[in-house]
């Protein structure tokens, strides 16, 4: 470790040696934790601007969770979610990916029909059928909402409420503006590696100045930082948050610049305007109070990345679909525009963002087949790499390998 590092140090409970390559490549692994991890875990899909009102739902495929969801606004108000499964044979129900409004689902294949909660509401021919329709509504899911973000937990029974699960964590983001931020990009895609890859990927700063050369340069390091350390590394029991630097002294380009005159939208150059109160923050948002902050990562065991930054939040997850495959989700969120430079503004946000996401994602497909070589057993960490260390002790203790 070199002079300047130290988070590492401040947990003895972290295992310092190289971490192996075999939870990224076997099969075994994949099943623990699809059966030890994500059928238990309280699990991020989505955010209440999704399911506001009456009506409005979503689905997912849920391939580590052998389902696919349905999650849904009902007439009173509450978010639930349900197995996407019509109870006469199975078909799915909801066909769409989202919608708004609706007054129920109806099967396509022989038209039953099911009520915003759940229930069964009715079947063609219905006297022909010898069954308690009490009994036969989509089957629920757990669900709860932390900060409008919408988490279900498969388990029958699961261990912890949602707020017990999250726990400091959860309460050292309480009083930020959440509920100001309404989303403005997408990206998904699929990609042929282990989801774990891909999370590590994002959980460290130590790439920046290799990676992120052409899209960021000099953003996230200085001659007084040149390589970029982190500002504050906070592990909590399960959870833990990284939190960026950014360069006070770094020359935006020309468009940019205009983003930064005209937008409280994204920038990663340090602005503690008050606008939005961020002179005020909790404790879990630049936890070391810093000056030169550029964002934080609360990375959510076991798969969701929330970023909260000076105008911007993200909510990225990471679904493992196989052992070298899984889906990329990610969606950005501002405060919305109120003036048409704000708008202009809001697109570059946009397009400077996912510039530097694509680089991100651009090694992921490369390092796979790598580790299958034999010629790499094991993963060097630096301090400034001690998140991907805590995900994977907590990964390793929930399956039982540690
Ligand atoms: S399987 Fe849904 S109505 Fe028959
Ligand atoms: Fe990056």
């Amino acid at each position: 470790m070199g002079k300047e590092s130290g988070f590492t140090q401040q947990y003895p409970r972290i295992d310092t040696a190289p971490l192996p390559v075999e939870p990224y490549i076997s099969a075994e692994t994949f099943e623990l934790e699809k059966e030890r991890v994500f059928k238990r875990s309280w699990l991020s899909v989505g955010r209440r601007d999704q399911v506001r009102e009456p009506g409005d739902f979503f689905t997912r495929d849920l391939e580590i969770g052998d389902t696919k969801i349905l999650v849904v606004c009902g007439a009173d108000g509450q978010v639930r979610a349900f197995h996407n499964v019509c109870q006469h044979r199975g078909h799915q129900v909801s066909l769409e990916s989202e919608g708004r409004g609706c007054q129920g689902f109806i099967c396509e294949f022989h038209n039953w029909s099911y009520g915003l909660d759940g229930s069964l509401k009715g079947m063609p021919d219905a006297d022909n059928f010898v069954l308690d329709k009490t009994q036969l509504g989509l089957r629920e899911i757990h669900c709860d909402l932390w900060e409008d973000n919408v988490f279900i937990n498969l388990a029958a029974a699961p261990e912890h409420t949602l707020a017990e699960y999250l726990g400091d964590l959860g309460r050292d983001l309480s009083g930020f503006p959440h509920q100001d931020y309404a989303p403005i990009a997408t990206i998904s895609s699929e990609l042929q590696c282990n989801w774990k890859l891909v999370m590590d990927a994002f959980n460290e700063a130590y790439h920046v100045i290799g990676l992120h050369r052409r899209s960021a340069p000099g953003a996230f390091n200085s001659e007084d930082n040149p390589f970029g350390h982190l500002q504050a590394v906070k592990l909590h029991e399960r959870h833990w948050t990284i939190s960026a630097y950014a360069n006070p002294q770094q020359t935006p380009s020309a468009a940019a610049g205009l983003n930064i005159q005209y937008s409280a939208a994204a920038t990663y150059v340090p602005k503690h305007s008050d606008e939005q109160g961020l002179t005020k923050l909790p404790p879990g948002v630049n936890p070391s109070q810093s000056d030169t902050w550029a964002f934080d990562v609360h990375q959510i065991f076991p798969n969701f990345s929330y970023y909260t930054a000076n105008g911007w939040i993200l909510c990225q997850r990471y679904w493992p679909i196989s052992v070298d495959s899984c889906r990329y989700e990610t969606t950005l969120y501002t405060v919305p525009p109120k003036t048409a430079a704000e708008r202009v503004a809001m697109e570059q946000t946009i397009i400077m963002l996912w510039d530097v996401v694509l680089e991100d994602l651009s090694t992921v497909e490369r390092t796979q087949p790598m580790l299958l070589s034999g010629a790499i057993d094991a993963f060097q960490l630096s301090d400034m790499e001690l998140g991907i260390r805590q995900h994977a002790q907590v990964l390793a203790q929930a399956i039982g390998k540690a």
